[in-house]
């Protein structure tokens, strides 16, 4: 190869995965994000048997479900465990040893800390509201659920809550977000 090709050769490499980059972070990008989905359902990234992820799904999972850390990031599972005593209205305080555990597990287990598309998404995500107090507050969450209309909240008369992400997401507590598990209350499957 001549020096000059060679050069050439380098810079469209170069170009190409400046565009692959480019490509990759568009949150529009759905065939990436299926395949990291189903990476991120995977057992080891909810790290389902370890004794912290019992404690979390016990502790915090009886007044909702328990949103899986990587929605948000550590500092806003700091400031939420700091705040339990009052906790958007409710008094949800654990014992010191418990919040340790679960700040621990929460931690490690965050956002910006494991390399998974939706985390990575929520992380991309966050230039507005850096430490966001809810998951329904991020800009990534708030795009992925931009098309559905009001009407869809409304299912017999009552408020559907966002926070409940499994009354539409069947398969939530086993970390799968897939799109084709998605079933509204009193709408049934969503179809894009
Ligand atoms: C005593 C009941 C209770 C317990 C226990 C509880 N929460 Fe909550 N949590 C709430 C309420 C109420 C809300 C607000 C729900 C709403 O506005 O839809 C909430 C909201 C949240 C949100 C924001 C959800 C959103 O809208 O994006 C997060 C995050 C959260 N809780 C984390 C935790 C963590 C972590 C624990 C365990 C340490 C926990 N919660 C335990 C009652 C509780
Ligand atoms: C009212 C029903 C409903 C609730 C409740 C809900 N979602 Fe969703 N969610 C949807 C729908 C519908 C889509 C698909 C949007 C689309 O494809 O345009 C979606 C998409 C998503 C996606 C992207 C999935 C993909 O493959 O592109 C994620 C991640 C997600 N939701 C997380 C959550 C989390 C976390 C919660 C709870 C804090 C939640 N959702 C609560 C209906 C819901």
């Amino acid at each position: 190869m001549k020096i000059q090709s060679y050069w050439l050769f380098l810079l469209l490499s170069v170009l190409m995965i400046l565009g692959l980059g480019a490509a990759l972070a568009d949150l529009d990008d759905d065939e990436r994000g299926e395949r990291f989905y189903s990476r991120w359902f995977k057992p080891d990234f909810m790290v389902f048997n370890s004794q912290e992820s019992r404690l979390y799904r016990e502790e915090c999972g009886s007044c909702h479900f328990p949103f899986q850390p990587g929605f948000l990031p550590t500092v806003s599972w700091q400031d939420i465990m700091s705040g339990l005593d009052d906790h958007f209205g409710e008094n949800a305080e654990l014992s010191d040893e418990a919040n340790a555990h679960l700040l621990s597990y929460l931690s490690a287990n965050a956002a910006g800390v494991v390399d998974q598309e939706i985390p990575n998404k929520v992380m991309w995500s966050l230039r507005y509201i850096p430490n966001p107090q809810r998951i329904t507050e991020t800009a990534f969450f708030q795009h992925e659920h931009r098309e559905i209309p009001p009407r869809m909240l409304e299912s017999e008369g009552e408020r559907l809550a966002f926070s409940n992400c499994d009354s539409c997401h069947t398969r939530a507590m086993q970390g799968s977000y897939d799109e084709h598990e998605i079933r509204i209350p009193g709408i049934g499957h969503w179809d894009d």
